[in-house]
């Protein structure tokens, strides 16, 4: 039996997408363990440009079978939407294809308006969320009130619907925000239900069953490991398990597949970071414009989910090794490095500096990095455009020697590297 975990590394948007669809070429399964449509993952095959907020990335390949796990907060509405634009993209999208666990929790208009009005509140303070709903829905979750998609196949699932509105009008009016009618919302949730009933499974049961049987299944993390409920930068984190433990629970499986497990942490060549929160490595100005890009080409540092742009930085090693001992990483996949072509030389955060004492692991209690100040090594860069390379050998040394100090610093061996968007445009380290 094989589990993959391929998660994020630093602050999300690391191009687990496109990692995702590379493995998915060898797996059956591709399952979603966490969050919700805060994610936006990237596929770009050919002239294709897939963005995917739910539904796994590996669904582009035609013989996956795509598990939403239940450790999602799931939006009805983004799936429909989701599940129309694959369809028009020829890809199949039908119950044999497609299944969701029936433990996963609902997101609804009342969460999405919680998490605008919460944020609203906390004024300068902001986490700078999605506003899709993501913590008022596990917060629902965690306080025992949510309603799971098997809520939706019981009798009275419309008036459990509507006393959920009804409950978050309370909390809406005490934070002065718009209140919600709640029959609108219960119709549409209605209709919902009855389009998704098929979709709905035990899908603890049949990964396990899968596993056994010596299929692979590819676990795909949302987010990152730095904004992990527990061991991001909390408070500046999302609300879920996004850390590759979490792919267990998050999916219904046991610990005895976690044991020859392989885990791939996905790492952006440089550090990125939507939203509030510590980012030690920041850069600002020319350097932070000339690592963003402009917004021209669609790899440009601007969120797949709600358009800002990224804050840049340099590849902070520290964090990286942290992540690396969080997850249990066995392999790097390291993306963008094509981005980096052009540049002199190359600042790589090795330790942090704080009233004289260096440190390289992320310091007890990580919500105010403020007081750290990165120590830099610094590396030759290299002028040539790698987007075309296939070959380690054929990579700059400079960059080859980039990889390898990557490697150091994480504790893991790099194993693929990814020199674009699209889908060959990777390089196998043999
Ligand atoms: P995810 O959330 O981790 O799946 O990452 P996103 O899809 O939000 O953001 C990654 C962006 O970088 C997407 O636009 C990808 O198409 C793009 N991308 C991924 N890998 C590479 C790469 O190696 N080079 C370039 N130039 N773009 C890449
Ligand atoms: P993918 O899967 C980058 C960030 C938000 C905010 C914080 C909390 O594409 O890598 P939330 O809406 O989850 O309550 O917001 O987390 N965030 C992400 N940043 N990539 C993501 O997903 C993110 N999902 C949430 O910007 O700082
Ligand atoms: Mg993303």
């Amino acid at each position: 039996m094989t589990l993959q975990v391929i998660v994020g590394a630093q602050w999300g948007d690391e191009g687990k997408g496109r990692i995702v669809d590379w493995f998915a070429a060898q797996a059956d399964f591709s399952a979603r363990y966490n969050g919700g449509d805060n994610a936006g993952h990237t596929v770009t095959v050919g002239s294709r440009i897939f963005k995917l907020h739910l539904i796994p990335s590996g669904i582009i390949h035609p013989r996956i079978v795509a598990i939403l796990g239940n450790g999602m907060v799931v939006n009805p509405g983004t799936l429909f939407e989701e599940m129309d634009m694959l369809r028009q993209a020829g890809i199949s999208v039908s119950p044999e294809r497609l299944r969701l666990s029936c433990a996963a929790h609902l997101i609804t208009p009342a969460h999405q308006a919680l998490d605008k009005a919460l944020e609203a509140e906390r004024g300068k303070g902001s986490i700078g969320t999605t506003g899709r709903g993501i913590g008022p829905a596990y917060t629902d979750k965690a306080t025992r009130r949510g309603l799971r998609l098997a809520d939706m196949l019981a009798p009275d699932f419309c008036d459990r619907i509507g006393d959920h509105v009804t409950e978050a009008n309370r909390t809406l009016r005490m934070l002065e925000a718009p209140e919600l009618d709640p029959e609108p919302v219960c119709e549409q949730y209605r209709e919902y239900a009855g389009r998704l009933k098929p979709f709905i499974a035990d899908t603890s049961l049949e990964l396990h069953t899968a596993l056994q049987a010596g299929k692979t299944v590819l676990a795909e993390g949302a987010q990152g490991t730095l904004l992990d409920i527990d061991f991001g930068t909390y408070p500046f984190v999302t609300s879920s398990s996004t850390t590759a433990p979490g792919a267990l629970t998050g999916l219904g499986l046991g610990l005895d597949v976690a044991c020859g497990a392989r885990v791939v942490g996905v790492v952006k060549a440089f550090q990125t970071r939507v939203g509030s929160g510590p980012f030690p490595t920041e850069v600002f100005d020319d350097l932070a414009l000339r690592l963003r890009g402009t917004g021209e080409h669609p790899w440009d540092e601007y969120g797949t989910t709600t358009g800002r742009p990224r804050r840049v930085g340099w590849l902070d090693g520290v964090l990286l090794k942290y992540a690396n001992r969080i997850n249990g990483v066995s392999e790097l996949a390291i993306t963008k490095l094509d981005i980096l072509s052009g540049l002199e030389s190359l600042q790589l955060c090795t330790a942090y500096r704080c009233e004289g004492k260096l440190l390289t692991d992320l310091p007890f209690g990580s919500a105010d990095l403020s007081p750290y100040e990165p120590v830099y090594e610094e590396l030759s860069g290299w002028r040539e455009d790698v987007s075309a390379v296939r070959r380690w050998e054929d990579l700059p040394s400079e960059a080859q020697a980039y990889l390898g100090r990557i490697a150091d610093l994480a504790g893991a061996p790099v194993r693929l590297v990814s020199v674009g968007p699209e889908r060959e445009q990777v390089v196998n380290h043999p």
